[in-house]
């Protein structure tokens, strides 16, 4: 499908065009039955977002807070990615995939009573030439988009047409007005996500749920990766299917790897076999129309057992991921997790003989060298970010201690590199990692993706079960 219109572009593209006559802009423009504008009953996310607003105008009282969404990425020429709002422009306002494009939020914080305005383009009418000119908002292109009612009755806030904006902040003092580019508003947008409220709870609910029935198709699609030369392929695949079907999208690109890449930790390009006798490392997650993800690692054995050696590293990150999920309540630091799954992971490096200095050398202070076997973090908060709140100050974050409410990975592994010669050879090439999202409680924490099993007895049954 091309676009006709030559409106627009940088350059003059050979493709066809509209034609441009009266005539023509008569016709395309009559013979419609009328616009229907069905009410839009107010979300149940509205609410929850009113109040998330009335914190950040609190915070910055006496400022106009501008909040954009941000417009679509081109892929290429006049073809874009699948549009998504920004983060805090979607949790301020409630408003997620069905975002219209360059939509912009304004909070006026100068009053005590604060007051805010979500501005954005409606469906041009029939008579203009976006209605069927213009590929990335016309309604010929990309179908009708909500009203200015509609939009202000579902998510309870006042709409204004985006063309009345430069106006609005033109009028206005530069110095009134704080943008997302602002350090302290980024960082207090973000900090503002660490606690989750109950909406965004039910929501990781449903987004880990979705997820697990991701997993549970690429057990399903086991034998037909096998039989592919690209058989991860066959597993992103599979995990996709299910993002799209049940829910927005991927929440960050699928890693489906086998054997020794499973020890490459971005290893997206899934492009390798998947072979009987190794392990299938999947790390993978679905995003909601909330734009909630998940994010779920579970190593596999393809044939349905694990050998000696593949169990024995597989239990000693299981031990870790047990570690951290004992010491974790309301109370401890963050940071805390990642020491108790360290303290394993270092334990096993010196009882296998990996490192020949004690406990104490190994975890004091920067010298850490059983992290030459897993050089990622432990943990991190999670939500409509993949990595959730990542502008969250240290203080906040790592520093902080656990609150009820807050959602985080405890992903702990093992990535023992084909060429590593301080190993026996039997453990090269052998990449494990454990990774379940979790919600902290009153008095401890919540699995959230417990239905997928853990134990490597599990896993197995697990395997059996699907095939
Ligand atoms: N999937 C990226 C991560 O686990 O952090
Ligand atoms: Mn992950
Ligand atoms: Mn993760």
């Amino acid at each position: 499908m091309e676009r006709m219109t030559e409106a627009k572009k940088p350059h003059k593209s050979g493709r066809t065009t509209s034609p441009n006559s009266p005539e023509f802009m008569k016709f395309i423009s009559s013979g419609w039955a009328a616009e229907r504008e069905e009410p839009q009953p107010k979300a149940e996310v509205a609410t929850y977002a009113a109040r998330r607003r009335a914190i950040v105008a609190e915070a910055f009282a006496g400022k106009i807070l501008v909040i954009q969404a941000g417009g679509s990425v081109t892929r290429s020429n006049d073809t874009e990615y699948r549009y998504r709002p920004h983060t805090a422009f979607a949790h301020l306002t409630g408003w997620g995939s069905a975002t219209v494009p360059d939509s912009v939020l304004v909070i006026d914080a100068r009053a005590h009573a604060h007051h805010c305005q979500l501005y954005f383009r409606p469906t041009a009418g029939r008579n203009t030439e976006e209605f069927f000119t213009d590929s990335s908002i016309g309604e010929f292109w990309v179908g009708d988009r909500p009203d200015l009612r509609q939009v202000a009755s579902l998510l309870d806030i006042e709409t204004v047409d985006l063309v009345e904006l430069d106006d609005y902040l033109s009028a206005l003092p530069d110095d009134l007005v704080v943008r997302l580019e602002n350090q302290e508003l980024a960082t207090f947008v973000d900090e503002l996500r660490l606690v989750k409220d109950e909406y965004e709870i039910e929501q990781m609910r449903q987004a880990v749920a979705v997820s697990s029935e991701g997993f549970n198709d690429v057990l399903r699609a086991l034998p037909w990766a096998m039989a592919h030369e690209r058989g991860e392929r066959v597993v992103e695949s599979a995990f996709f299917a299910r993002a799209r079907m049940d829910g927005n999208d991927l929440g960050y690109e699928t890693i489906a790897a086998s054997g020794a890449h499973a020890c490459i930790l971005h290893w997206i390009q899934n492009d390798g076999p998947v072979k009987p006798g190794d392990l299938l490392l999947v790390d993978a997650g679905i995003e909601l129309e909330s734009l909630y993800t998940a994010d779920i690692t579970r190593t596999i054995p393809v044939s349905g057992h694990f050998t000696p050696v593949q169990r024995k590293i597989y239990e000693a990150v299981l031990e870790a991921a047990d570690a951290a999920f004992a010491v974790a309540k309301p109370g401890v630091k963050f940071r805390a997790l990642h020491e108790a799954a360290m303290k394993v992971i270092a334990t096993k490096m010196i009882e296998w003989g990996f490192i020949d200095i004690t406990l104490e050398e190994a975890l004091a202070g920067d010298r850490q060298l059983h992290r030459r076997w897993m050089v990622h973090g432990t943990s991190h908060h999670l939500g409509m970010d993949v990595h959730d709140c990542d502008r969250a100050r240290s203080e906040m974050y790592r520093e902080a201690e656990l609150r009820e409410g807050m959602v985080f990975t405890i992903e702990p592994g093992l990535y023992f590199q084909p060429d590593d010669l301080l190993v026996p050879e039997e453990f090269r090439g052998i990449g494990v990692r454990i990774e379940d999202n979790v919600l902290v409680t009153k008095d401890g924490l919540e699995n959230l993706s417990a239905a997928l099993p853990r134990h490597p007895d599990d896993v197995e049954a697990w395997i059996a079960s699907a095939s």
